[in-house]
C-alpha cells in the first residue's frame, strides 16, 4: 500500500533544529533550505518518508510549479497550513506545472499527485487550469492542424459544451457582410479550404446582464504576406493566434464559473499567406467602419483583422471591451516576452486590472496611448496607414491604430502579448502560454460577479 507523502516547507532555522536525526543525510544531499530547492527524506526502512521544500519569502502561484513535475510519481499532501488564498495558488501552480503537449508524442512517464487541502477553491483551480491547458494546446498545435477552420471548431466545441451560440462567417460571406479587412488579410486563401478566412462569433449568457466582449487575433500563421518575414522571425508564427486562444480560454473560465455577464467573443481567424492574389503593399482597403487604410506593410496584418472585429464589437457598446493579440515585436522589445503590455483608455479600469494581475501572479505593464503619436499613422492617399512612419514606439502606434476603431466613451483593454514561454519557468513550460488571462478573469469577476466574496482568490 502506498502512503501519501508530506511536503514540508522549511527555512534554515527549522532545518537546523527540527531534523537532527536526518542531519547526516541532509548534509550529504547538500540541502540548505534555499527557496526553490527540495530534499527527499527516507524512512528507517529506506522508503520515501517526506519531502522538505525550501520555504520561499512569499508563497505564490509558482511555488510548487517545478516540484509537480520533478518529484517521484507518488501521492503527496501539504503538511503545513495555508490560507485559502495561498492554498488555491499553490494547487493551481502545481497543476499548471504538469502541462505537457502530447498531441504528437506520448510522454509515458507518470507524474506525482497532490491531495489538495480542504480550503482550496477547487472550482477555480479546475477552471483556470483547464483554460490554461486549452490556450497552450491551441497555440502549440502547428498551423497545419490549427488553421482558421480548426480554431472555429474549437470555438464551436466550447459553445456546444456551455450552451453558447457560435456563428461563423467565412470566405466571400465576409465581403457580403462587410468585413473587408478580415477578407483582405486572408485573401491568399480565398478558395475554400481549412485556411479560408473567417469570423468566429460566440455568444453566451443571460440578456440583461452586463455585457463583456472579447476580441482575439486569430492569425493561424503569419508569413508576413508579400512583405515576407525572414526565417528567424517566421519560425514561431504558429503562435500568432495566441490572442484568439487566450480569449477562448478566458471565455471558458467565465462560462465554467458562470460569471453573470452577457458574453460575446469575436475572433477573426485567417492565415497571412503568400499567393498571386495576396494583398499588396500600397493597396488601399476600406475598413468595415468606412475608414480607408493604406497597406504600408502586409506584415502589420493583425491590426487590420482586429479593426473590423473591433468595429463590430463596438457597435453594441459593451460595458467592457477587451482585445488580446500577439500584435507587435515592439511590445516584446519594450517589456520582454514574459509580461503582456496593457493599453487602456480608462484609468480606473487599468488600475483595477493591474491590481488584479498582481493578485494572481499574472504580470502586466501599462504603456500609454500617447495621442501625439497618432500623426505617425497618417497616409498621403488614405485616412490611415497600417504602419507608422517611424520605427519608434511600435506597440504604441499599433495600439493607436486599434484605438481608431473603438468607442472612446467605453472602457477598452488591449493586451499585446507574446503568448509563448521562450524558456521554461516553474509552472510555465516552454511553449504556448496564456498571459494576462487570469488577470482579466479576476477583473471581470470582481466587477460583474455577484458573489465574488465566497471565492478564495
Ligand atoms: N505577429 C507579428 C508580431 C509579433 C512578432 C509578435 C514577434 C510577437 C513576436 C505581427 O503581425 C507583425 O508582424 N508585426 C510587425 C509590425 C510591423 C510590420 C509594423 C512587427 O512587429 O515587426
Ligand atoms: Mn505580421
Ligand atoms: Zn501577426
Amino acid at each position: 500500500m502506498t502512503r501519501t507523502i508530506p511536503l514540508h516547507f522549511v527555512d534554515e532555522e527549522q532545518l537546523k533544529h527540527g531534523y537532527v536525526n536526518q542531519s547526516v543525510w541532509l548534509e550529504m544531499s547538500g540541502f540548505t533550505a534555499r527557496p526553490g530547492s527540495h530534499c527527499l527524506l527516507p524512512s528507517a526502512d529506506g522508503e520515501l518518508d517526506q519531502v522538505l521544500v525550501g520555504k520561499p519569502e512569499t508563497f505564490d502561484t509558482w511555488t510548487l510549479g517545478a516540484l509537480s513535475q520533478s518529484l517521484p510519481a507518488q501521492k503527496y499532501f501539504l503538511a503545513d497550513d495555508f490560507s485559502a488564498d495561498i492554498a488555491t495558488k499553490l494547487c493551481l501552480g502545481w497543476v499548471l506545472g504538469q502541462y505537457r503537449f502530447t498531441r504528437y508524442k506520448q510522454l509515458a512517464d507518470a507524474l506525482p499527485e497532490l491531495d489538495f487541502p480542504e480550503n482550496v477553491d477547487d472550482r477555480y483551480v479546475t477552471a483556470a487550469a483547464e483554460a490554461t491547458y486549452l490556450v497552450r494546446d491551441l497555440i502549440n498545435t502547428p498551423a497545419l492542424d490549427m488553421a482558421p477552420q480548426h480554431l472555429a471548431e474549437a470555438a464551436q466545441q466550447l459553445a456546444k459544451h456551455f450552451g453558447a451560440v457560435c456563428e461563423i462567417t467565412q470566405g466571400e460571406a465576409l465581403v457580403e457582410k462587410n468585413y473587408p479587412m478580415i477578407y483582405a488579410v486572408g485573401q491568399a486563401n480565398s478558395a475554400p479550404s481549412a485556411q479560408t478566412p473567417r469570423l468566429i462569433d460566440l455568444r453566451w449568457g443571460e440578456a440583461g446582464n452586463p455585457t463583456v466582449t472579447l476580441v482575439g487575433k486569430g492569425v493561424c500563421f503569419d508569413t508576413g504576406g508579400l512583405n515576407i518575414k525572414a526565417a528567424t522571425g517566421m519560425k514561431l508564427m504558429k503562435k500568432d493566434m495566441g490572442g484568439a486562444a487566450q480569449v477562448l480560454g478566458l471565455a471558458k473560465m467565465i462560462m465554467q464559473l458562470k460569471v453573470p455577464v452577457e458574453l460575446r467573443v469575436l475572433v477573426p481567424a485567417v492565415e497571412n499567406s503568400i499567393s498571386s492574389n495576396s494583398t499588396r503593399p500600397s493597396d488601399v482597403l476600406t475598413a468595415r467602419q468606412g475608414t480607408t487604410v493604406e497597406i504600408g506593410n502586409t506584415d502589420a496584418e493583425g491590426r487590420l483583422v482586429l479593426a473590423d472585429a473591433l468595429t463590430e464589437a463596438s457597435s453594441e457598446s459593451p460595458d467592457l471591451l477587451i482585445d488580446c493579440a500577439t500584435l507587435t515585436g515592439a511590445a516584446r522589445v519594450a517589456v520582454g516576452a514574459e509580461i503582456a503590455a496593457l493599453f487602456c483608455n480608462d484609468d480606473e479600469t487599468a488600475d483595477a486590472l493591474l491590481a488584479a494581475a498582481e493578485g494572481v501572479d499574472d504580470p502586466l505593464w501599462r504603456l500609454p496611448l500617447h495621442k501625439p503619436y497618432r500623426a505617425m499613422l497618417e497616409s498621403k492617399v488614405a485616412d490611415l496607414n497600417n504602419i507608422s512612419s517611424t520605427p519608434y514606439g511600435g506597440s504604441i502606434t499599433a495600439a493607436l491604430f486599434l484605438h481608431e476603431f473603438i468607442q472612446e466613451q467605453r472602457p477598452w483593454i488591449h493586451l499585446d502579448l507574446m503568448a509563448y514561454n521562450t524558456r521554461s519557468l516553474p509552472g510555465r513550460p516552454e511553449g504556448g502560454e496564456a498571459m494576462g488571462m487570469r488577470a482579466l478573469f479576476e477583473l471581470i469577476q470582481t466587477r460583474f460577479g455577484h458573489d465574488s466574496s465566497d471565492r478564495a482568490i
